[in-house]
């Protein structure tokens, strides 16, 4: 067996590594091993590359491995859990960077020695679009998320980003046709750059998890087709790994909110408009206060509870305190389960990844479809720092920005305790009739003080 079979097999095994890893990560119980899996595969494809002759320069690849990992230590531990989403979008942005620039750089190689065919031409065309779209697309999620960019462009910008879609699809020709002149790749990465940049300016809002799924399918498609480029087997796979996995994710949050992702992209966003509702004629004179004492004195009767977790969990870390009270209260007997709304909290999985943080068994974790039918049969939920994911103006405000999203349906409980420090609105910027309901009680304070608070009471009823 020469190098090159060497090659070849250390690369096959990588992608082995790669799927098992993924099909780990599809459960909790098994995405530990799935991580580990993952990245050993990882670890092994750098190595085989590492002993592939076609590196340049091993010194030029350790400065840029330094520079990378130091700047990747720093951001992973300064980032907060809840930014977290912003970093993924940066993360897609730069993957779809790298490969633009990785397959123009070879584009170039393969120009200068006469070497173009029309899988490099087409590929290298196809990495270019996609490629700098995925770059300024997730700038400008990054910035939307972050919610420092408010701008949602100008009228007629769907015509703009038409028109500039059929340049880049001319441009992409050319780049076919004429491959000696590397001009046409550059007009069209500048084109997709631009493309990418007012496609998803008009997005906004309750649709930024779409978006940022379709990115991260975008920049694996990017990966995959610049593996084309390079006639490298593992790039080939992996981005199609992930541009598979983004498609499935993308699928799993149009479902989740009601959208298809053809109308989060090319509709006018209905995220746009703040709904038709008055924060004062929802709330005045109907919202009801309470006590941590008032509501352990509503727990100590109760015979089953449903903890309804949202961003403001993760704001509040209250993931720990949450796991307390709920063993307290399996200690008294009551049935305990948690009901998860798939985009609750800034990121997929963002309330799963935070509940398995403080040890909670995930049988308790009941997905939207399982724990809603149940809602009618719950003594008590208790809402922590959850807001769009329970707001019944889904279903009865078609202007609202999040019209049509399932939500958990916690009003058809006896009582309803929600947490939060104020009635401002969460991340779509509405009002929330729930927090007006009948047998709704508001518990004004931060999350974590007041779990921590009616556990205390608890112990004392
Ligand atoms: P939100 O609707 O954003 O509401 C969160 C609530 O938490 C706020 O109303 C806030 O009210 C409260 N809060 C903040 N800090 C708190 C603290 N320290 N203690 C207690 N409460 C606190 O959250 P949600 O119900 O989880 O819905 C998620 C929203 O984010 C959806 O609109 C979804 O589309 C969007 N989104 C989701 C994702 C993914 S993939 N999950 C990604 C991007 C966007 P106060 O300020 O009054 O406390």
């Amino acid at each position: 067996m020469d190098r090159a079979d060497l090659i070849v097999l250390g690369y096959l095994v990588a992608a082995v590594f790669f799927i098992l890893g993924l099909k780990g990560l599809a459960r909790p119980r098994t995405a530990r091993r799935g991580n580990l899996l993952g990245a050993s595969g990882m670890l092994l494809a750098v190595l085989v590359t590492l002993i592939d002759q076609a590196i340049v320069s091993y010194w030029v690849l350790a400065a840029g491995l330094a520079v990378g990992a130091g700047i990747g230590t720093v951001l992973a531990v300064r980032v907060q859990m809840t930014s977290m989403p912003e970093l993924v979008a940066l993360f897609n942005g730069f993957g779809g960077a790298a490969s633009v620039l990785v397959a123009g750089a070879s584009f170039h190689e393969f120009v200068d020695l006469d070497l173009v065919d029309d899988q490099v031409s087409t590929a290298a065309a196809v990495t270019a679009l996609i490629g700098a779209v995925t770059f300024t697309g997730s700038v400008i999620a990054f910035f939307k998320l972050k919610e420092s960019l408010k701008w949602s462009g100008f009228g007629g910008i769907r015509v703009v980003n038409g028109a500039l879609a059929l340049t880049s699809l001319a441009l992409g020709a050319m780049v076919i046709i004429d491959p000696s002149n590397t001009t046409w790749l550059w007009a069209l990465v500048a084109v997709g750059a631009v493309l990418g940049l007012l496609a998803v300016v008009p997005i906004g809002g309750a649709d930024m998890p779409v978006v940022i799924a379709i990115l991260n399918s975008l920049s694996g498609l990017a990966a995959s087709a610049t593996g084309f480029v390079l006639d490298n087997t593992l790039l080939i796979i992996a981005g199609s790994l992930v541009g598979a996995s983004g498609l499935i994710l993308t699928q799993i949050m149009c479902v989740a909110m009601n959208r298809s992702a053809i109308a989060v992209i090319f509709s006018d966003a209905p995220s746009s408009s703040a709904g038709s509702i008055d924060a004062d004629d929802v709330y005045a004179g109907r919202v009801t206060s309470s006590s941590p004492d008032e509501v352990a004195m509503i727990l100590d009767t109760a015979s089953r509870v449903v903890i309804v977790p949202g961003y403001g969990l993760a704001v509040a870390q209250a993931q720990h305190v949450v796991r307390e009270l709920t063993n307290v209260l399996e200690k008294r007997g009551v049935e305990v389960v948690f009901g998860i709304h798939p985009v609750a909290g800034r990121m997929p999985g963002h309330m799963n990844v935070l509940l398995a943080e403080a040890e909670v068994d995930y049988e308790l974790l009941l997905e939207m479809d399982v724990v809603n039918p149940t809602f009618a049969q719950t003594d008590v939920v208790i809402v922590i720092g959850a807001n769009d994911v329970v707001n019944p103006l889904a279903e009865t405000d078609p202007e609202s920005p999040i019209a049509g999203m399932p939500i958990l349906n916690v009003d058809h409980a006896r009582t309803v305790v929600v947490i939060k420090r104020s009635l401002s609105p969460g991340f779509a910027g509405i009002p929330n009739p729930l927090f007006a309901a009948d047998n709704a009680l508001m518990l004004f304070g931060d999350g974590k003080q007041a779990v921590s608070d009616i556990t205390k009471a608890l112990a004392e009823v």
